[in-house]
């Protein structure tokens, strides 16, 4: 009852923002992101008769609290779906995700865990209902089931059942590059989860930005298709400028940005006045992803690295989805 899986994290250019069902964790909007090669997961889960309680080491170290028992909790899913509610796990994750350095590993984590637990307890799962699963352990992990270019669809039914990611274009469609520009060690001071509940409860802003969702998505998925890399990126800066936008209209006010995030977005605007054309787009923390196409790296990265505040460049290219070791 043992099993080993890899996952990556994804980085959202139509941002998901917002819930309708917290325990859940069902979107107001549907989302599309790129899986990216350079940060992943490995997690193994071994249930075994002897365990009296599940055991979770996270980069060889025991990891107790929250963070354990948000595992536990997810755990407590995937034994109930299997009927094997009595088995506990030792489960070893080691994540190749600059965590210290402010980046989320939520999304490879669950998808790894996701995939590993329903593999060693025997519960057979297609990319689809895995992806339902993982989606309760962290929203945005849902997307990491799939390589490439990732829709998660809302959906509409009340107990998530069609909440799913869904392929839009593998890995090897289009060879784009993904700088994560890594500027704090800080943690971040409004949680994804608060700031989304802040923003949905308190922004006037919010309906504007459910709104303009559908016309986003489907621009997104043409320029995607054509591969018109100036049309992918408009939407990506634009969609999370209106995303960070509700966060500033929310009641109490919040915004994600530091000053070398200001910075960075200054660099890449002064980027394309010079004709290179690069975009960013921001989560929900201080740190900026850039696109860009290949050809651009050199001056991208001399660009990058130049800016005050700037400690590390990490590239990505497009990733594979979900996999077994
Ligand atoms: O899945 P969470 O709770 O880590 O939320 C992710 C939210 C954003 O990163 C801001 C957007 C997204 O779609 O990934």
């Amino acid at each position: 009852m043992k099993a080993t899986a890899k996952a990556h994290t994804n980085i959202a250019l139509i941002k998901y923002w917002g819930k309708r069902d917290e325990p859940l964790i069902l979107p107001m909007n549907n989302s599309l992101s790129l899986t990216l090669d350079g940060f992943h997961t490995t997690t193994s889960v071994a249930f075994q008769d002897r365990l009296t309680a599940d055991q979770f080491y996270l980069n060889n170290r025991l990891v107790e609290g929250a963070e354990s028992r948000r595992v536990s909790i997810f755990l407590d899913l995937i034994r109930k779906e299997a009927g094997r509610t009595d088995v506990c796990a030792e489960v070893h994750s080691t994540n190749h995700v600059p965590t210290a350095a402010g980046f989320a590993s939520s999304a490879s984590g669950f998808a790894a865990l996701a995939a590993a637990a329903s593999k060693a307890i025997g519960l057979p799962v297609n990319e689809q209902e895995l992806s339902i699963l993982t989606r309760q352990g962290s929203g945005s992990a849902c997307r990491s089931i799939y390589g490439g270019f990732v829709e998660w669809e809302k959906g509409t039914k009340a107990d998530g059942s069609d909440s799913h990611a869904v392929p839009v274009a593998p890995a090897d469609h289009w060879d784009l590059r993904v700088a994560a520009v890594v500027l704090s060690s800080d943690e971040k001071k409004v949680l994804s989860r608060e700031g989304m509940k802040r923003t949905v409860d308190t922004s006037p802003f919010y309906p504007a930005w459910v709104q303009s969702i559908p016309d986003d998505l489907e621009a997104i998925k043409e320029g995607i298709a054509e591969k018109d890399f100036e049309k992918v990126g408009e939407i990506a800066e634009a969609n999370c400028l209106r995303m960070h936008a509700t966060t500033l209209a929310a009641n109490p006010p919040f915004s994600y940005w530091h000053s070398t995030t200001l910075s960075i977005m200054q660099a890449v605007r002064q980027l394309r006045s010079d004709g290179i054309p690069a975009f960013f787009t921001i989560d929900a923390g201080p740190n900026v992803k850039v696109l860009y196409t290949p050809e651009h790296e050199d001056i991208i990265r001399n660009t990058l690295q130049n800016v005050p505040g700037v400690h590390d460049i990490k590239v990505s290219r497009p990733g594979q989805g979900v996999s077994f070791i």
